[in-house]
Parts: structure tokens; C-alpha cells; sequence
């Protein structure tokens, strides 16, 4: 069993907690693009691409090079609007290890959220410690948190590829609360969808 210790956050911790968290979410960018290629408008471009090719082509050179130079261009362009995502959370609440985890008391977007509830985000352990428990100690100290501080309930959200961290939270005792697809142009057009967990903190000791 590995040894570690959670204690609070620091501002000197800055740097190894945005390359925690960064590395963790950076890991799904490939799995998001072929989400993102199996949705039915995204086939059905890619075919008609090569069938008019094809047509207009003498050999089959022309279209599958096409196809391929597409294909290197989208995940490309899927990796920057990832990446720009990955900023946009560090930049959001993590402006100054081996894991980490926040919560924060909700906003208007918290995601099913209202007062006296937290939201929990950037929960992540770095690859060459996972599986150790150290979500699991991450996860119990944040509804720790909440419970000491009389917090109703605590709410978080996953996206669809996110299959480990739904395990972790489910085991932990959260429930599934509601789903929805994001609510942005990439969101749909992707057909992301984000499960919102809730662990219900009221009745428990
Ligand atoms: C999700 C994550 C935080 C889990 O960290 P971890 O320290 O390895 O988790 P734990 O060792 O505490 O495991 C707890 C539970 O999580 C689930 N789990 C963890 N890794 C898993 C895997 N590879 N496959 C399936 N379930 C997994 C299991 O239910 C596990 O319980 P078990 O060991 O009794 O089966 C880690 O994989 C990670 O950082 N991922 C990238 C970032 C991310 O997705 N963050 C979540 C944002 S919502």
C-alpha cells in the first residue's frame, strides 16, 4: 500500500496540481475523438467526402489520402478545443503531488446544484499511482468537508467517457442525479453528455 498524506492546498503546490490535473483530463483527448467520429452526422460526412471523391477521382489514391489529411486535421482540432477546455478549468479555480481534488460552494451553473450544496471538481491522481485508493481518501476528505461544515449535499459532474471516475463514484456513494448534453455548439455537435452525481449528506451522522 502506498503512503500519502491530503492536506490543503497551497499557492507553492500551483505547477504540480495543474500537471496532475491537466495530465489526467489530457488522457481522454483520443477517446473523445472517437466519440466524436462514431456520431451519425460525422459518418455520414466522412462518407460523402469519399463517395464524391471517388466519383470524381481515378483511383482510389486521391480519396482515402483526403480522408486520412481530414481526419489528422479534426483530431487536431479536437485536441486544441480540449486543451482550451483543460485551461479554461485551471484558469476557473485552480490558479495557484501525487492527486488532487476541490470543492466549491455552487454557482448558478453548478450543475443541479443549490445552496448549502459544493461541487466537487478536479478530482486526479497521477497515472503511476492510480488504483492505490488515493481517489477513494480524496473523495471521503471532501464529504468529510461538506459533512463538517453541515453542506445538504455534494453534486459533480462527468462527461461520458469519464468510465473510471463514474466507478470511483458510484463506490463511494454518490448517485446518479440527472443527465444532459452540454449545452454548447462542441457539446452537441460532439454529443457530449454529462452525468451529474449527487451524494445526499443529509440524515447521515
Ligand atoms: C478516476 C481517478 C481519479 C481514479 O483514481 P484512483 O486513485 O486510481 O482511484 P482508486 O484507487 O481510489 O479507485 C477507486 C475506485 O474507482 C474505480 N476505478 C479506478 N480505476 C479504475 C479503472 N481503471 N477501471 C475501472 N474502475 C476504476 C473503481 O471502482 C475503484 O474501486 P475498486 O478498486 O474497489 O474497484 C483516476 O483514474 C484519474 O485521475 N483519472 C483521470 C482524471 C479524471 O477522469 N478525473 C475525474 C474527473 S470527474
Amino acid at each position: 500500500m502506498a503512503e500519502y498524506r491530503i492536506r490543503p492546498y497551497r499557492d507553492e503546490d500551483y505547477e504540480a496540481v495543474r500537471e496532475v490535473f491537466a495530465t489526467g483530463m489530457s488522457e481522454y483527448a483520443p477517446a473523445l475523438c472517437l466519440h466524436v467520429l462514431r456520431q451519425p452526422w460525422a459518418l455520414l460526412a466522412l462518407g460523402c467526402t469519399f463517395g464524391l471523391l471517388l466519383a470524381s477521382a481515378r483511383s482510389l489514391l486521391l480519396p482515402v489520402l483526403a480522408l486520412t489529411l481530414l481526419l489528422a486535421l479534426a483530431r487536431h482540432l479536437l485536441g486544441c478545443i480540449w486543451s482550451a477546455y483543460i485551461d479554461r478549468c485551471l484558469g476557473d479555480d485552480l490558479r495557484r503531488g501525487v492527486g488532487t481534488v476541490g470543492v466549491r460552494p455552487v454557482d448558478n451553473g453548478g450543475g443541479g446544484a443549490t445552496d448549502g450544496e459544493l461541487v466537487l471538481k478536479r478530482m486526479s491522481v497521477r497515472k503511476d499511482y492510480r488504483g492505490l485508493g488515493i481517489a477513494t481518501a480524496l473523495g471521503r476528505t471532501a464529504l468529510a468537508f461538506a459533512r463538517q461544515r453541515g453542506c445538504r449535499a455534494v453534486v459533480l459532474n462527468t462527461l461520458m467517457l469519464q468510465h473510471e471516475a463514474r466507478a470511483l463514484y458510484e463506490r463511494l456513494g454518490f448517485r446518479q442525479h440527472h443527465r444532459y448534453v452540454l449545452p454548447t455548439a462542441y457539446g452537441r455537435l460532439a454529443n457530449c453528455t454529462v452525468t451529474t452525481y449527487r451524494y445526499d449528506l443529509s440524515g447521515t451522522p
